[in-house]
């Protein structure tokens, strides 16, 4: 029998391309390396680069991260080499984060307020030694408290308003070791204005204040809380002060807020899953915004690089780059030295 098979279906008609297209064509932008430099929106340079650094005790001490590969926690001395390791590189900033011994830390967190502290140490080092170099310390209580929250807790509950007494007086003793930048991570009310009043009355009015505007209640802290060791001892979760991630519209009020009490820089954390929030919030206030790209976005882009499954070098400059179409003014990022280098050599 001879049974006809179903062929391929015919094209009824070749597709009238002229007359689709009537000589729109994005592609000639993008048919050379000349014209797509020429087009290229947004630019990524050394200046958008803030470095954190994690500080811990002792003499020509460097630990490694093992959720964070290529950080490594340093002494005192080796902060001062990667402070003018980022002059040399021409990252405008470092932000320092301690690792306290744990003997150190207790219920309220006290050793915060010891102007003899190990960022205050460092603050003093790298002043004398880097000045050129914008030294920005983190204000919170949670590397020196024993139950890892970033406020004072009573009875089970973080009180908003003893823990922002406290983190004036932390703020000042960095103020007093030579912090240009006060960075207030806690995300307790009132704090900015707090710190802000007592800076102006203590001689620190040329301090600014980066606020910690948007700070959400992220996974994404994981390896961060193993860098400075808090990972085990959090007790509970953050989620009574640092934000809800289904929230945008709230992410506007925090900032708004942190203005009006006298912020000069304000940021978003954690960074790519937040990108809408860095937009809106430059759009709607245009003030110096920036994103922390934080340990676990760095973990994640690390992790699939070493396992092959990505390009690092171009996610990591992939990623920097999309903060920057976001509209921000510059990215906490512990690619910073790596980023920095890579930009020299281009
Ligand atoms: C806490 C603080 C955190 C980070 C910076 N400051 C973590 C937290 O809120 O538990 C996270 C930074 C990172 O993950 O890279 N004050």
């Amino acid at each position: 029998m001879n049974q006809e098979r179903p062929g391929p279906r015919r094209i009824a008609a070749e597709p009238d391309m002229d007359a689709i297209l009537n000589g729109r064509r994005m592609r000639r932008t993008r048919r050379t390396d000349w014209m797509r430099r020429l087009v290229r929106e947004t630019t990524l340079s050394t200046d958008d680069l803030i470095w954190p650094l994690f500080i811990i005790e002792g003499d020509n001490q460097r630990v490694p991260v093992p959720s964070m590969p290529g950080v490594e926690r340093l002494s005192v001395d080796l902060a001062v080499k990667a402070a003018e390791e980022a002059r040399a590189l021409r990252i405008p900033a470092i932000a320092l984060f301690p690792n306290v011994r744990p003997e150190l830390r207790d219920e309220s967190g006290t050793e915060a307020l010891d102007p003899d502290n190990l960022v205050c140490a460092a603050c003093r080092a790298i002043k004398r030694a880097v000045p050129e170099v914008g030294l920005i310390t983190d204000v919170a209580l949670d590397p020196y408290t024993s139950h890892g929250h970033d406020g004072l807790l009573r009875g089970g509950e973080i009180d908003n308003d003893a823990t922002v007494r406290q983190l004036v007086l932390q703020a000042l003793i960095q103020a007093e070791a030579g912090a240009d930048v006060i960075a207030p991570s806690d995300m307790m009310d009132g704090r900015v204005g707090a710190i802000r009043t007592a800076l102006d009355a203590n001689g620190f009015a040329d301090r600014a204040i980066m606020a910690y505007s948007a700070k959400y209640a992220s996974a994404f802290y994981g390896p961060f809380r193993d860098a400075i060791g808090t990972a085990k001892t959090l007790t509970g979760d953050k989620r009574t002060y640092q934000m809800d991630p289904a929230n945008g519209a709230e992410a506007l009020r925090e900032t708004e807020l942190d203005i009006a009490e006298g912020a000069d820089l304000v940021m978003v954390k954690p960074g790519m899953p937040y990108l809408d929030i860095v937009w809106r919030v430059k759009e709607a206030f245009g003030l110096p915004t920036f994103a922390y790209q934080v340990s676990g976005e760095y973990a994640m882009i690390k992790a699939a690089a070493q396992n092959g499954w990505i390009d690092g070098e171009r996610a990591m400059m992939e990623s920097l780059g999309a903060f920057k179409r976001a509209g921000a003014d510059g990215v906490l990022t512990y690619f910073a030295p790596e980023a920095a280098r890579l930009l020299r050599r281009q």
